[in-house]
C-alpha cells in the first residue's frame, strides 16, 4: 500500500495571534513529513521580493487588517499545488475569514481531498499580547524567538540559518491589540463554523511548547513520518 497517499492529511490550525500556530505547524509538519503552509510567511516573502503581491499585502499587514480574501485564496491554491503538499499540509493562518473556508472547500473538492482536521489553540488575549511583545524573528527563515531564549550571539542558529533577527512591524502595541480585535470578530466564527461540521478540535495552547505539541500528536493521531516510512 502507498503510504503517503493513505495517509494524507488536511490540517488546519486556528488560534489568535501569538498562539503558537507557526511554533506548533513546524513542529507537526516535521513530524508528519507534510507542508507547513503559513500565509502570513508567504505575504512577508513577498514583501521581503518587492512583488506586486507583497507591495498589496504590506498595506494591509501594517495596520493589522486582513488581506482581501480573493487575493489570498488565490495565492494558496497555487501553493496547494506544489509537489512537497502530495503528504497533505498544515495551514497556519488560513482560513481567516468563512469566505476563506468556503473556497477553501472547493479548492479541496478539485484536488478530490477533503480536512482531516481542525485544531484550535486557545490562548487568552493577556497571554498573546505578551508573547507578541517579546517575539524576535528571523528575516531570512521565519523562525520565531521568545526575547528569553534568544541565541546568545547576534543572528538566527536555526539549523545552519545565520538571518537577521527582528521585531515583526505588526507586533506593535496598538498593532497587536487591533490583530486580537479583527481575529475575534472575523476569525473566530471560524470555530462554529467547523463545530457544526463536528472537525474542531481544541488545544489548551497555554501549555510548553512540548506539551502543546503533545496534545495536537494525540488529537491528531499521527505516527511519525519515518515510522511510516518503514512499514
Ligand atoms: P500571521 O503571520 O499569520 O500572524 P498571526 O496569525 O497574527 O500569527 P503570528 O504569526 O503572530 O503568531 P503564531 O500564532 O504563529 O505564534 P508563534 O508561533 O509565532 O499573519 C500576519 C498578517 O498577515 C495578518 O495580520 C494579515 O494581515 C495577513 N494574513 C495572514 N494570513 C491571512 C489570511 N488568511 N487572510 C488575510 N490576511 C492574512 O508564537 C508567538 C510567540 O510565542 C513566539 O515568540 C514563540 O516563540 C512563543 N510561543 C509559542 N508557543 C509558546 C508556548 N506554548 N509557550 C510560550 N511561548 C510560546
Ligand atoms: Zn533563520
Amino acid at each position: 500500500m502507498d503510504a503517503s497517499t493513505n495517509c494524507w492529511r488536511g490540517i488546519i490550525l486556528l488560534g489568535g495571534p501569538g498562539s503558537g500556530k507557526g511554533t506548533q505547524a513546524a513542529l507537526l509538519a516535521q513530524r508528519l513529513g507534510i507542508a507547513h503552509i503559513s500565509t502570513g510567511d508567504l505575504f512577508r516573502q513577498n514583501i521581503r521580493m518587492e512583488t506586486p503581491l507583497g507591495k498589496l499585502a504590506r498595506t494591509y499587514m501594517e495596520k493589522g487588517e486582513l488581506v482581501p480574501d480573493e487575493v489570498t485564496v488565490g495565492m494558496v491554491r497555487e501553493r496547494l499545488k506544489q509537489p512537497d503538499c502530495a503528504n497533505g499540509f498544515i495551514l497556519d493562518g488560513f482560513p481567516r475569514t468563512i469566505a476563506q473556508a468556503d473556497a477553501l472547500n472547493q479548492v479541496l473538492a478539485d484536488m478530490r481531498q477533503a480536512l482531516t482536521a481542525v485544531l484550535n489553540l486557545q490562548v487568552a488575549p493577556e497571554v498573546l499580547i505578551d508573547r507578541l511583545s517579546r517575539r524576535w524573528t528571523c528575516k531570512s527563515c521565519g523562525a520565531v524567538f521568545p526575547e528569553f531564549s534568544l541565541p546568545p550571539r547576534p543572528g538566527c542558529k536555526k539549523d545552519v540559518c545565520d538571518g537577521e533577527l527582528y521585531q515583526r512591524p505588526d507586533d506593535r502595541p496598538e498593532t497587536q491589540r487591533h490583530r486580537i480585535e479583527v481575529y475575534r470578530e472575523q476569525t473566530a466564527p471560524l470555530e462554529a463554523y467547523y463545530a457544526e461540521r463536528g472537525m474542531l478540535i481544541e488545544i489548551d495552547g497555554e501549555n510548553s511548547v512540548e506539551r502543546v505539541h503533545q496534545l495536537i500528536v494525540d488529537a491528531v493521531g499521527c505516527e511519525d513520518g519515518a515510522a511510516q516510512g518503514e512499514r
